[in-house]
């Protein structure tokens, strides 16, 4: 009697603790973007491995697929705001890169804006402030106009228990120290050293509570670690087709994932996982280094809810190699 009660509970545990932990929430943010609409992108340097002055874009054909991709997220219920794109910044098309908005535990909006590592993009971040601040926005800096450290925000990502940012090639370590503090939330370094996955929304792409799309190549072996202990059930993609197809820089709504290509074996695990997936073509902008995921800024990302606030917040970052 006893032994059999004891079993019956052993039993009862060990299914409450397999329900706790398989249980997948979608993505409370990613409903709320703001977008540049790309009346002046060019290629007029080169920042990263894709850039190559000598390839244009056919100015009427990346707004055409501009154009398609918003009214794809507007169609899945997604709110897009769009801001207009100064004539001297080229790149200011990749939003993504504007600035981290976020929505403070009592509502407010706020925007730790960009400080970007190369000189040709500065001049985005005085325009993208006043729009963000004309809007009731407040802004806020971890350095700015070449002076203290570089943060890009696709970079950033909310992720489990922290903000997962990728540092190195764009963003700095020193940036995960003022974001942790002036947000007050833990920040989870990864060390990017791919210098064709410059950011880490070309390596990684948050899906639901316990899943991601994650390129481990882009980061070095510690941090590659790191990443795969992060994710629960990462969906992995090689190298080749980080690069090739920009699968990671896609953008969830829900349960869609929209994507600028998807190959087979990662559709079929995303179905699998109960995922539709909308492929829209934003070729154009491949050429600039940039898919779906940087040509939108989610601004709904709520303290308090999609992150966890600790008082003086944390930074966690992978042993050295
Ligand atoms: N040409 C831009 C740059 O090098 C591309 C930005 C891509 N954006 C992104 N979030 N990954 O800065």
């Amino acid at each position: 009697m006893t032994a059999l009660t004891e079993s019956a509970e052993l039993v009862r545990e060990q299914t409450t603790e397999t329900t706790e932990t398989t249980e997948t929430a979608e993505l409370a943010w990613g409903r709320h973007y703001v977008a540049v609409e790309p009346t002046h992108f060019r290629i007029d340097y080169a920042i990263n491995p894709f850039m190559d002055p000598e390839v244009q874009p056919d100015p009427a054909l990346a707004m055409e697929q501009w154009q398609t991709m918003v009214a794809t997220l507007r169609g899945l219920g997604a709110t897009v705001d769009v801001l207009p794109q100064r004539p001297d910044a080229p790149d200011m098309v990749y939003a993504m890169n504007l600035g981290l908005g976020l929505v403070g535990a009592d509502g407010e909006h706020r925007v730790v804006m960009s400080h970007m590592r190369y000189p040709q993009r500065r001049m985005e971040t005085g325009s993208a402030q006043e729009w963000f601040a004309g809007r009731g926005a407040t802004t806020s800096y971890v350095g700015r106009d070449g002076v203290g450290a570089h943060l890009e925000a696709g970079d950033v990502f909310p992720f489990g228990d922290a903000l997962v940012v990728g540092y190195g090639p764009r963003t700095e370590e020193l940036a995960l120290k003022h974001l942790a503090l002036d947000l007050g939330v833990r920040v989870r370094g990864l060390r990017i050293t791919h210098p064709g996955m410059y950011h880490l929304d070309l390596a990684f792409c948050p899906l639901d509570s316990r899943r991601a799309i994650v390129c481990p190549a882009a980061l070095d072996a510690p941090s590659a670690r790191a990443l795969m202990e992060l994710v629960p059930e990462p969906l992995v993609l090689t190298e080749e087709e980080a690069l090739t197809t920009f699968a990671a820089n896609s953008v969830v709504v829900g349960r869609t994932v929209v994507m600028p290509a998807c190959p087979d074996r990662v559709r079929a695990q995303l179905e699998a996982w109960g995922f539709d997936v909308v492929i829209v073509d934003v070729s154009e902008f491949h050429l600039g280094g940039g898919s779906i995921r940087c040509l939108t800024n989610p601004v709904d990302l709520t303290l308090g809810r999609d992150l966890p606030l600790l008082p003086r917040g944390e930074v966690v970052l992978p042993p050295l190699d």
